[in-house]
């Protein structure tokens, strides 16, 4: 049994003080959920205080981003060990808005989960496709060819170490969410295309769907088989909205 992961991504929100509301919103609930698994990604400048305000918690927390160097004369990049150091235990890597806003390739995202998994994060791989990719009816080879960059460099194997989010780009920020059955059809082609290389490694790693995924459409997406869970935006920023995703969870 795969345990569910509800994760937040906070994205560039949040104050010293919003953020401190929020946490105190989630700690007063986090005992309702039961199964799954939560954790925050926070902008690295507040991971001292979400690390300070969720140690002892049953919430784990991780970055959004990090360098594929260990250290070094690379202004503004935050280092694996970095995250580390904060108590990070998550770190995610290819987020459709680093790919598209920040150019970075399927090689440089295979990179960055490398370094992260050597180091000892859980990286969360995101994958997806755009509306125009959708529309081109290429939607499995576009996420395979994610997918693939990191089984090229790291292996099948490797996988089993990071947790996969499936992002459908143009669901993301939108409000307009994949049906379940939408969603689940990627994520069952995403686990058979791990399966055709180790039934072992696609029964466990977990696939989360992510993209306007809020409190009133969780649970009929987490219900279905091979959504194990979530990368929330826009609802991870209000306690009650992303606890609400949390139980639906489990
Ligand atoms: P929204 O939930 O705001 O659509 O964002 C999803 C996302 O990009 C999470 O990484």
């Amino acid at each position: 049994m795969r345990q569910p992961i509800i994760a937040g991504n906070w994205k560039m929100n949040g104050s010293r003080a919003s953020i401190k509301q929020l946490l105190d919103g989630i700690k007063a609930g986090i005992g309702e959920v039961k199964a799954a698994e939560v954790a925050v990604c926070a902008p690295s400048i507040y991971i001292a205080d979400v690390a300070e305000q969720l140690a002892g918690t049953p919430v784990a927390w991780g970055g959004q981003n990090l360098s594929t160097e260990e250290k070094g004369a690379f202004t503004g990049e935050i280092a694996a060990s970095m995250l580390l150091d904060f108590g990070c235990k998550y770190v995610i890597v290819g987020h459709s808005e680093r790919r598209t806003l920040y150019g970075e390739d399927d090689q440089l995202v295979a990179q960055k989960f490398a370094v992260a998994r050597k180091a000892g994060l859980t990286p969360i791989l995101c994958v997806g496709e755009t509306l125009e990719e959708r529309e081109k009816g290429i939607t499995e080879d576009v996420v395979a060819r994610q997918l693939n960059a990191v089984i090229d460099l790291e292996g099948i194997e490797a996988l089993v170490d990071g947790v996969i989010a499936y992002e459908p780009v143009w669901a993301i920020g939108t409000g307009k969410t994949a049906t379940p059955e939408q969603a689940q059809e990627t994520h069952a082609s995403i686990r058979k295309m791990m399966a055709d290389k180790d039934a072992a490694v696609a029964e466990k790693v977990r696939i989360q769907y992510g993209g306007s995924m809020n409190a009133a459409n969780a649970a009929e997406l987490l219900a279905m088989a091979d959504i194990d869970g979530g990368l929330i935006g826009g609802a991870s920023l209000k306690a009650d909205d992303f606890l609400t995703i949390c139980k639906a969870a489990g």
